[in-house]
């Protein structure tokens, strides 16, 4: 199939959380399938890591896109993701996107949030036309693109070589949704017909994820356990309806983890080098080398905790802080990496200085230590109020350290918890908790440490993880199917949507 994933980012060149692995593992896993792949996304040049390669190139293309009420330029540039023949397009508009950061500075989104992402939506369904890419699907991600569903179906059906084109949406968190006030409904370039309650608004205000839901032909979250919980009033984030009405089309969808980046054996951030044959040697020394780097007594007998985070309320560092002092009463160490919400920030430096021979904090995104945590802990922290899919807790069963996590989401799509019966039957693979408390955590935390008190138990917990298999091959063909019936429905659907 021709394929163009449209995405506000993608690694190695712009990211903030999972949606930028997802992209890029993706597009790559299609790509080793034999589909021939795009990956659009908006030109960061503040974002892109040094030493690029292979480099971005001009593709000596440019057009300008109407926005409200004037037109701005979209410039094409190209490239590779690296370690594949994807090709990446990147849509260059430096008055947008030339930017210290993606989507918010100082705690507060752009103004423009809207402006932007029209444009960016637009600019990518012009570049499928202007380059004759004839996409058989174009595949949405998040409210920053889920505007181009409602191009494709009300515009360019019947005129612009498009009409067959699929329109998929990936949901990967709906607590963001793209809602701003209705007079940005002239940004989008459509007619104020679709201004009603069926199509773009919800409760009074343009709502983009709205928008994508409805005129996809299919809509994917990621996890099949998500995809049931965004239908119920707790988890839609109003959307629910919308959601419930669509059901027929809306599939949940595992996310897999790109072997290239996440793999112990090759992983070229660590000290040593590891796999399921030589995790009993190579997990210890990546251990000693993280206690060493963070300043931690290099004891190999103390159970480490580790957690990587956004700092968002939706990761559960608020049950996390109030059990926080009682947990490191015990014989522990703790190693945070995040940044995000202040509160949460100063809450876990507060715990580094009360605790400077037990945690470590360090506040900011560092790629190498993250992977030098899930390498070098024991165990991976990660108590979600909700989590769509979750990639960490993938990483930690493959870096064979024990994930511990709320049932939600797609936590619990892929951590089975220890019981007596996953223990014989060797399902068992990390620690879960239903109840949005610190008591909660805390008890599932002591039981943890119970675990690890027994090293038969928790060889076996460290060796069932690392044999998951946790890669992008089936979801890949997951995708597929959802593309090809995107493909058929449009074929079928009414030209306004
Ligand atoms: P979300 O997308 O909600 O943030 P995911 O678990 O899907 O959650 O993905 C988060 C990704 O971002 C993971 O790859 C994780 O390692 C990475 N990450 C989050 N915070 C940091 C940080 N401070 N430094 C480095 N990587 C981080
Ligand atoms: C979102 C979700 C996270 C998911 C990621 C990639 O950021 O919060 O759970 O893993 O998208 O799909």
């Amino acid at each position: 199939m021709r394929i163009v994933l449209a995405s506000s980012e993608a690694v190695p060149f712009a990211k903030t959380g999972g949606l930028a692995d997802v992209v890029s593992a993706l597009a790559k896993a299609l790509g080793e399938l034999g589909h021939q792949v795009w990956v659009i996304i908006p030109h960061y040049p503040q974002q892109l890591p040094r030493n690029l390669s292979p480099a971005i190139e001009p593709a000596n293309i440019s057009f300008p896109v109407p926005i409200g009420t004037r037109a701005a330029d979209a410039r094409i540039l190209w490239s590779t993701l690296p370690g594949s023949e994807v090709t990446v397009l990147h849509v260059d508009q430096p008055a947008y996107f030339n930017r210290p950061s993606l989507y918010n500075e100082g705690g507060r989104d752009f103004p423009d949030n809207c402006e932007r992402f029209c444009f960016f939506s637009r600019a990518v369904v012009e570049t499928c036309r202007r380059m004759v890419l004839r996409p058989d699907v174009i595949h949405a991600n998040d409210w920053q693109t889920a505007l181009i569903p409602a191009l494709l179906k009300a515009e360019h059906r019947k005129t612009t070589g498009l009409s067959n084109t699929g329109a998929v949406l990936t949901i990967h968190n709906l607590a963001f949704q793209g809602r701003f006030w209705h007079w940005d409904m002239h940004l989008t370039g459509l007619d104020w017909k679709y201004f009603n309650w069926r199509q773009m608004e919800a409760y009074g205000q343009l709502n983009l994820m709205k928008t994508g839901i409805v005129f996809s032909d299919m809509v994917t979250t990621v996890s099949p356990t998500y995809a049931r919980e965004i239908q119920t009033p707790e988890g839609g984030c109003g959307l629910n309806g919308v959601l419930t009405a669509h059901r027929d089309s809306l599939v949940g969808i595992l996310n897999g983890v790109d072997p290239d980046d996440w793999n112990p054996a090759t992983d070229p951030h660590l000290a040593r080098n590891y796999d399921a044959a030589t995790v009993a040697e190579g997990k210890p020394a990546c251990k000693a080398w993280l206690q060493n780097h963070l300043g931690l007594p290099a004891r190999a007998d103390v159970p480490m905790f580790g957690l990587i985070s956004r700092m968002a309320d939706q990761k559960g560092l608020d049950i996390l802080g109030q059990c926080l002092d009682e947990v490191l009463q015990q014989d522990v160490q703790m190693a945070f990496l995040g940044t995000g919400e202040r509160h949460y920030e100063e809450m876990l430096v507060a715990k580094q200085r009360d605790y400077p021979q037990k945690v470590a904090t360090r506040i900011g995104f560092n790629e190498g230590l993250a992977h030098q945590i899930e390498a070098g802990i024991d165990a991976f922290l990660m108590p979600s109020r909700y989590e769509p899919c979750g990639l960490n807790q993938m990483y930690s069963l493959i870096y064979g350290s024990v994930p511990v996590v709320r049932t939600v989401g797609g936590l619990a799509d892929s951590v089975v918890d220890t019981t007596p019966e996953t223990l014989a039957n060797r399902t068992a693979t990390g620690f879960r908790f239903d109840d949005y408390s610190s008591e909660a955590l805390k008890r599932t935390i002591f039981r943890t440490l119970e675990a690890y008190r027994n090293r038969a138990t928790w060889t076996q917990l460290m060796r069932t993880g690392m044999a998951q298999d946790c890669s992008w091959g089936r979801s890949a063909k997951e995708y597929v199917r959802v593309y090809e019936q995107a493909q058929a429905k449009s074929a079928a659907r009414p030209a306004d949507g």
